[in-house]
């Protein structure tokens, strides 16, 4: 290789590496479920303190199913997911899980968020980040697939909890099916208590058909749990 053919090699592989950082976001990135591809949002980060305390949020937690037309924040957003399954320490998360086996992925469907398009978005833990996973607005198909109840398709997003039982009963056997159940309750509550401590309203709606809800968020895993949240009316 003579020199001006090595400097064409060095500037091609320059070109190559640049290309690569702007389009890493779009390149598959790997998520417990299996590998997920599409555009990756990086959410703000989210917040320690609160303007109100655990004991009023506690106290004044309950099940909202009526919500404004109105958009939800990023920040929001974010400190929703977080609540749910964000890291906080030790790559571990916001909600025990039994041998720290983490069966759950958290999906957004997500219909009115300021700055967001509409569409169905998978949380990376470890990355604070959402990927997209399908473009539109799922919500009216969501709330077919959960027996047409109306706070479904009325809500700004929906929270849908989707269990990959195999993670936890690999470790527990048949033991893990409950395990797996009990750990959705530990991130429901969270769910809701972090919606009442940014004023806005969520419920936990555990009627659906599992194969639609499923077919609709376009996943592998068994949907649990739909959190629909809006600003309450
Ligand atoms: C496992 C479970 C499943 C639920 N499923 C639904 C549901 O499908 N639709 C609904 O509107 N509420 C549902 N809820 C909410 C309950 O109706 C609600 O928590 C209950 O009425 C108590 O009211 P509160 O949450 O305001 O304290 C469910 C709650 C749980 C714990």
């Amino acid at each position: 290789m003579n020199y001006r053919q090595l400097s064409y090699a060095v500037v091609l592989l320059v070109f190559a590496s640049s290309l690569l950082i702007v389009i890493k976001p779009y390149l598959e990135i790997e998520s417990g479920g299996g590998i997920i591809s599409g555009e990756v949002i990086k959410l703000p980060e989210p917040r320690l303190q609160g303007s109100m305390s655990l004991e009023e949020a506690i106290a004044r937690r309950k099940s909202i199913r009526s919500y404004r037309n109105e958009p939800l924040t990023l920040e929001q957003l974010s400190q929703l997911l977080w609540a749910a399954q964000g890291v906080t320490h030790e790559k571990k998360r916001s909600a025990p899980s039994a041998g720290a086996t983490y069966p759950f992925e958290i999906y957004v469907v997500v219909g009115n968020v300021r700055g967001l398009k509409p569409g169905i978005y998978r949380y990376d833990p470890f990355e604070h980040a959402i990927a997209l996973v399908r473009e539109g607005d799922y919500r009216r198909a969501l709330q077919k697939a959960a027996l047409d109840q109306a706070w479904v398709g009325n809500a700004a997003i929906d929270i849908v909890l989707v269990a990959f039982y195999e993670r936890t009963t690999g470790y527990y056997g048949d033991r893990g099916i409950r395990y797996v159940h009990m750990e959705a309750g530990h991130i429901g509550e969270n769910i809701y208590l972090q919606a009442t401590a940014l004023g806005l309203g969520t419920v936990a709606v555990g009627a659906f058909h599992d194969d639609r809800v499923a077919e609709v968020i376009g996943t592998d895993g068994d949907p649990i749990y739909i959190f629909p949240v809006g600003v309450p009316r």
